[in-house]
């Protein structure tokens, strides 16, 4: 009788704008792949054709969408991503590693914005279908260290170019979400690289040691 495929692990990556999740995506390829994992990267919105051609949209700073325009579209991202991509990789044993899922939306959509979180969740059960992330990082630091990363790197997109009340309201609903909520992560992202990244590895560790 054939062994039955033990299901892969599902890793998030959330933030505010400029919290330092590229640098640390990095990281994370090569201690996964140091420890014989074999793991496939995505991202959020994007992923899949369909969904970067979302993101493209969702980004462009001259897209104007109504709140449910944007919450809708995040979510058809997300279900392209879950059905060519995810569900995929974690039947096959593969690791997931997302850079950001869903927490992303009740953080920017439903802190930042104002939509309704029970209204994120429902989209969430239709969606996910109570899949969640084995693990999830939070990248937490105070706003102003963030800005001050951000201005120095790129140009802004749609969601960079909010107010500062924006990302605080963002910041806040990633730290409640992630209050009793087991699967998250909360690290000091204002702490020096090497700080941070022994307490990934700490996480990974555990998770490997789980798996
Ligand atoms: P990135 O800067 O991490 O590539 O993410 C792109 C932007 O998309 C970021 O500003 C957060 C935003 N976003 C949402 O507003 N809702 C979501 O559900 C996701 C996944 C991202």
């Amino acid at each position: 009788m054939a062994l039955e495929q033990q299901r892969g692990r599902f890793i998030s990556l959330e933030g505010i704008d400029g919290a330092g999740k590229s640098t640390h995506l990095t990281f994370i390829r090569d201690w996964l792949a140091q420890h014989g994992v074999d793991a496939v990267f995505t991202r959020e919105p994007g992923g899949t054709p369909l969904g970067e051609k979302i993101r493209e949209l969702l980004l462009a700073v001259d897209t104007e969408a109504s709140l449910d325009a944007e919450t809708l579209l995040v979510f058809a991202s997300r279900q392209q991503l879950l059905h060519s991509v995810i569900e995929p990789a974690l039947a096959a044993g593969q690791w997931l590693v997302s850079d950001r899922f869903t927490d992303s939306t009740f953080a920017f959509q439903g802190g930042g914005r104002g939509v309704p979180f029970e209204r994120i969740a429902e989209l969430e059960q239709w969606v996910q279908h109570g899949l969640q992330p084995d693990l999830t990082l939070l990248f937490d630091l105070p706003l102003e260290v963030a800005a001050e990363r951000m201005s120095k790197t790129r140009q802004l997109d749609r969601f960079e170019q909010e107010k500062a009340d924006f990302h605080v309201r963002v910041r806040e609903a990633y730290l409640r979400r992630a209050a009793g909520q087991p699967r998250f992560a909360v690290l000091d992202a204002s702490r020096s690289i090497a700080e941070i990244q022994v307490d990934i590895a700490a996480c990974l560790q555990k998770l490997l040691e789980a798996a």
